[in-house]
């Protein structure tokens, strides 16, 4: 029996802009500027798909070594982001939330994401999460932390247990992951939704993401829908 049915958590690796810009004779961060439009192409198919939750790996802990000018330009893409496609996420009734640390982020980095986060909360369609300062390994320990912190505090007085633990993650309140794309053709998580990623399907496509269509998008989807999820059971 394959699932027939859409995922309601999908997230995206989103590699292969340098690789784009490289081949198409462009600097790095113009593979980045084409990448963010298609952030918008994706997010509104998936929205058209009835998908309930997006989440997007828009910078790992691990990105802070690239060279500051990449960095910087990086920093600067939430607000280029919201600037040209606010009205179109009200519109479709897009709420956006975000995942990962942003304290070391530049001030008015930060406040375009909370400014974002707090614009569309009413939203009610799809959710888009970008994961920000995001590193899948730092999220269990810091959920570990919080745990001990509550067990010192009294707040925690059983002893853990997996769903006790997924409340400690930034992802608590989504539902878990079904599906895990990869575009660009490398094999790794990268960090990436360790945790979550535990019974995902998963899909890779040697695409790089400014090519990454919303076609080719839908036809992740279509293949998700004939997989078998058995979860380690017989069905
Ligand atoms: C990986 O490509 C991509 C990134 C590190 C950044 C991805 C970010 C976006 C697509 C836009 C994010 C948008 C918002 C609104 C925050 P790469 O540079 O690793 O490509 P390469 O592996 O070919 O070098």
């Amino acid at each position: 029996m394959t699932t027939n049915e859409v995922p309601k958590h999908v997230a995206i690796i989103m590699d292969g802009n340098g690789r784009w810009a490289r081949e198409h004779n462009h600097k790095r961060t113009y593979g980045h500027y084409i990448g963010v439009d298609n952030v918008r192409n994706i997010a509104i198919k998936a929205n058209e798909l009835g998908i309930e939750v997006l989440t997007l790996y828009a910078f790992s802990t691990e990105n802070w070594k690239r060279p500051l000018e990449e960095v910087n330009y990086l920093m600067s893409l939430p607000a280029m982001f919201f600037d040209k496609f606010m009205g179109e996420l009200m519109e479709k009734g897009i709420r956006i939330q975000m995942i990962g640390e942003i304290d070391p982020f530049p001030e008015n980095t930060k406040k375009v994401l909370l400014r974002a986060i707090e614009r569309t909360r009413n939203n009610k369609n799809m959710t888009l999460v970008f994961a920000m300062n995001y590193g899948g390994r730092r999220e269990i320990v810091r959920g570990i932390n919080n745990y001990v912190e509550d067990v010192r505090n009294g707040k925690a007085t059983e002893p853990l247990d997996e769903k006790t633990f997924e409340k400690y993650l930034f992802t608590a309140e989504y539902p878990p992951l079904d599906y895990l794309i990869r575009t660009s053709l490398d094999y790794r998580l990268s960090n990436f939704l360790l945790w979550q990623v535990s019974y995902a399907e998963m899909y890779f496509t040697d695409v790089h993401w400014p090519e990454f269509t919303p076609e080719l998008f839908e036809k992740a989807i279509e293949e998700y829908q004939t997989r078998q999820r058995r979860f380690g059971g017989l069905k």
